[in-house]
C-alpha cells in the first residue's frame, strides 16, 4: 500500500507513536493528569464556581480579539480615532471584533466581581488559600490597569478626559505628585506620547502580566485544592484509594459542567454584542463617539461602570489627598481579608447572622456606590455616597471583631450534596 493510501489504523498508530515521542520529551500527560483527570475537586461545586473558568474564557477572547484589533489600529493622536472608525466600517468583520473586545471588557469585570463575591461568601481566601487570593488580587489590579490603559486608545473625548482625571490624581501625592504626573504622561498634558506608552502597556506589558498571574493563581489553587460551598477541606477525609471521598476528577466532570456555563455565557455575551453593544452608554459611553478635544470637557466625566464604586468614594471625600488614599484603600482592602477574618468556619452557610448581615450590607453598598459614581455629584448623591462608603469600610475594619464574636454553626465532616 502506498503512503497516500495508508489505512486508518496504520495512521492512528503513527499518530500515537508521535504523541508518545512528544510526551516522553515534554511530559504533558503527567501535567494533564495532575491538573485535570486526577485533580480531585469537591463534588458540591455550585453556580458560583462557573466564574473562574469563564474569567479564563474572557481572557482568551480579549487576547485574540485584541491581536486582530492591533492589526488595524493606529496608536497616534492623529490617527487613533479614525482607525477605530475604519475598523468599524471598512475592516471585514471589524465591527464584530471591536464589539467583542469592548463587551469583553465589561464581561470580564462582571465575571471577576461574581468570582470574588463567591470567595467572600465561602471564605475561600482563608488558610490555606491566602496565596490564591493574593494572586487573585494582583490579577484584579492588573485588570484595572489594563482596562484603564485600553480606554484611552480610541482617543474619544471621554478617553481623553478620563485619563486626564485619573492621571492627575497622582498629583495629590505631597512632594513628588506633580513630577510623577509628568513622568506618567511623558508630557505636560495627555498627548500622543501618552497614547503611545498606554498602547505599549495595554497590548504587551499587562496582558503578559495577566497571563503569568493567572497561571500562578491556578497553580497555587491546585497545590492546596479547591474550597467549596461548605468550606470543608475535602483532603481531610480520604478513601482507601488515597483520594478525597468527597472529590471527583476535574476532567470529565467539571470540564462538562464548565461547558454548560460557557454555552450560557456565550448566549448572553453574543446577545449583548448583537443587540446592545453600547448597553445604553454603560459599556461604550456616548461622549466617546466624539474625538478627543483638549479644549472641551464632556458634560459630566464618569469612568466606565466597573470603576464607579471607587470613583464615588473618591468624590465623597472633600480633601483630594484623603479621597485618593481612601479610594486606593477601598481597592486594596480585599488583600487583607485572610488576616482580618477570625471566624473558625469558612462558609457563610455556617456563620452567624452578624457576618451574614455585614456581607449583605457590603454587597448593597458596593452596588449603591457603583450607581452613585455614575450620577452627577449633587449634595444628595454625595451624602448618600458617604453613608455607603462608611458601610463599605465597616465590612473590612470591623471584621476582626464581628467575625470573632459571631456565633457559628457546627460544620459537618462531609460536604452536603444532593444528587439531582
Ligand atoms: C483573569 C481573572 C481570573 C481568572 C482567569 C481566575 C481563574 C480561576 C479559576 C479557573 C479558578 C478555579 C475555578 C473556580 O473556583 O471558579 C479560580 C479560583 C479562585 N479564584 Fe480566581 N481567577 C481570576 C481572578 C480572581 C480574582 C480577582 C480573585 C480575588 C481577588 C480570585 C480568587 C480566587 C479564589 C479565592 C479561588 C478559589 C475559590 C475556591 O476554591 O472556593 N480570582 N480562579
Amino acid at each position: 500500500m502506498s503512503a497516500t493510501m495508508e489505512s486508518q489504523p496504520a495512521r492512528r498508530g503513527r499518530m500515537a507513536a508521535l504523541a508518545e515521542w512528544a510526551d516522553s520529551r515534554l511530559g504533558y500527560s503527567r501535567f494533564l493528569k495532575a491538573h485535570a483527570s486526577e485533580y480531585y475537586a469537591p463534588k458540591n461545586f455550585n453556580f458560583w464556581y462557573y466564574f473562574g473558568s469563564l474569567a479564563l474564557l474572557v481572557l482568551v477572547i480579549q487576547i485574540i480579539t485584541g491581536i486582530f484589533l492591533t492589526m488595524n489600529y493606529k496608536p497616534s493622536a492623529e490617527d487613533a480615532f479614525a482607525s477605530v472608525e475604519y475598523i468599524m466600517r471598512d475592516v471585514e468583520w471589524g465591527w464584530l471584533i471591536r464589539y467583542m473586545h469592548s463587551t469583553g471588557a465589561s464581561a470580564f469585570f462582571v465575571v471577576v466581581y461574581l468570582h470574588m463575591f463567591r470567595g467572600l461568601m465561602y471564605g475561600s481566601y482563608k488558610n490555606p488559600r491566602e496565596l490564591v487570593w493574593i494572586f487573585g488580587m494582583l490579577i484584579y489590579l492588573a485588570l484595572m490597569a489594563e482596562a484603564f490603559f485600553g480606554y484611552l486608545l480610541p482617543w474619544g473625548n471621554m478617553s481623553y478626559w478620563g485619563a486626564q482625571v485619573i492621571v492627575s490624581l497622582f498629583g495629590a501625592i505631597p512632594g513628588i505628585g506633580e513630577s510623577l504626573v509628568e513622568w506618567i504622561r511623558g508630557d505636560y498634558y495627555i498627548s500622543d506620547i501618552t497614547l503611545n506608552r498606554f498602547f505599549a502597556l495595554h497590548v504587551v506589558a499587562l496582558p503578559l502580566a495577566l497571563v503569568f498571574l493567572v497561571i500562578a493563581h491556578i497553580l497555587a489553587l491546585h497545590e492546596v485544592g479547591s474550597n467549596n460551598p461548605d468550606g470543608i477541606e475535602i483532603k481531610k477525609v480520604k478513601g482507601p484509594d488515597g483520594h478525597p471521598v468527597d472529590g471527583i476528577p476535574f476532567h470529565p466532570y467539571y470540564t462538562v459542567k464548565d461547558l454548560v456555563g460557557t454555552v450560557v455565557f456565550l448566549a448572553l455575551f453574543t446577545s449583548v454584542i448583537f443587540f446592545a453593544p453600547e448597553m445604553g452608554g454603560y459599556f461604550l459611553e456616548h461622549a466617546n463617539f466624539e474625538p478627543a478635544n483638549a479644549l472641551q470637557t464632556p458634560e459630566h466625566i464618569a469612568p466606565v461602570w466597573y470603576f464607579t464604586p471607587f470613583y464615588a468614594i473618591l468624590r465623597a471625600v472633600p480633601n483630594k489627598l484623603l479621597g485618593v488614599v481612601l479610594m486606593g484603600l477601598a481597592v486594596v482592602a480585599f488583600v487583607f481579608l485572610p488576616w482580618l477574618d477570625r471566624a473558625k468556619v469558612k462558609s457563610i452557610r455556617y456563620r452567624g447572622w452578624i457576618s451574614k448581615a455585614f456581607l449583605i450590607a457590603f454587597a448593597i453598598s458596593f452596588i449603591a456606590l457603583g450607581y452613585l459614581g455614575l450620577q452627577p455629584a449633587t449634595t444628595a448623591y454625595t451624602n448618600a455616597a458617604r453613608v455607603f462608603a462608611v458601610i463599605y469600610f465597616a465590612f473590612f475594619f470591623l471584621m476582626p471583631w464581628y467575625s470573632a464574636i459571631d456565633k457559628t454553626k457546627p460544620v459537618p465532616d462531609r460536604v452536603t450534596y444532593h444528587a439531582h
